[in-house]
């Protein structure tokens, strides 16, 4: 990580009696400055920049959705699965955006273009199915719905 970054991270520490609990804001920090997931090295600098180890950053990371721990593509789609969205079709939209863009989910296209993810409620339960897509919700999505949003993507 570049020195403003760890600097960021230790003025952030200061906020709590613990440096434990400023992990979340320094695995977000950590992760911006690796390309948007997090390597085993972020995990051993957020480590030494909070004091505990590099497990208990991982376990945090790989707890919450909104942390990577393999690169990403360019572009991020991310399906909610929970419960409201799976009572309207969220399964046939992630069913949909795996066809669409030949890679499952967790996965990226081989072309670095796309990740695919299946996600916990992202909040909108009433808007089912909802999509995040480069971190923006799109609601009422359906699987019919997928072929325009890649191609709207693809074509930039
Ligand atoms: S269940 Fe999908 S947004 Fe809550």
């Amino acid at each position: 990580m570049r020195p403003e970054a760890v600097a960021e991270i230790q003025r952030i520490r200061k906020r709590y009696p613990r440096g434990r609990s400023a992990v979340m804001d320094a695995l977000r920090i950590a992760q911006a400055e690796h390309g948007g997931w997090l390597p085993p090295e972020a995990f051993r600098e957020v480590a030494d920049a909070l004091d505990v180890t590099p497990a208990y950053c991982h376990s945090i990371a790989s707890f919450y959705d909104m942390y990577h721990l393999d690169p990403v593509g360019e572009h991020l789609v991310e399906v909610c699965t929970n419960l409201s969205c799976a009572l309207v079709g969220a399964q046939a939209v992630l069913d949909a955006f795996a066809s669409e863009l030949g890679v499952r989910p967790g996965g990226t296209t081989e072309d670095g273009g796309f990740t695919l993810r299946a996600v916990e409620c992202a909040g909108g339960c009433g808007w089912g199915t909802v999509v995040a897509v480069d971190h923006r919700y799109r609601e009422r999505i359906q699987a019919g719905d997928v072929t325009g949003i890649v191609e709207e993507l693809r074509n930039g």
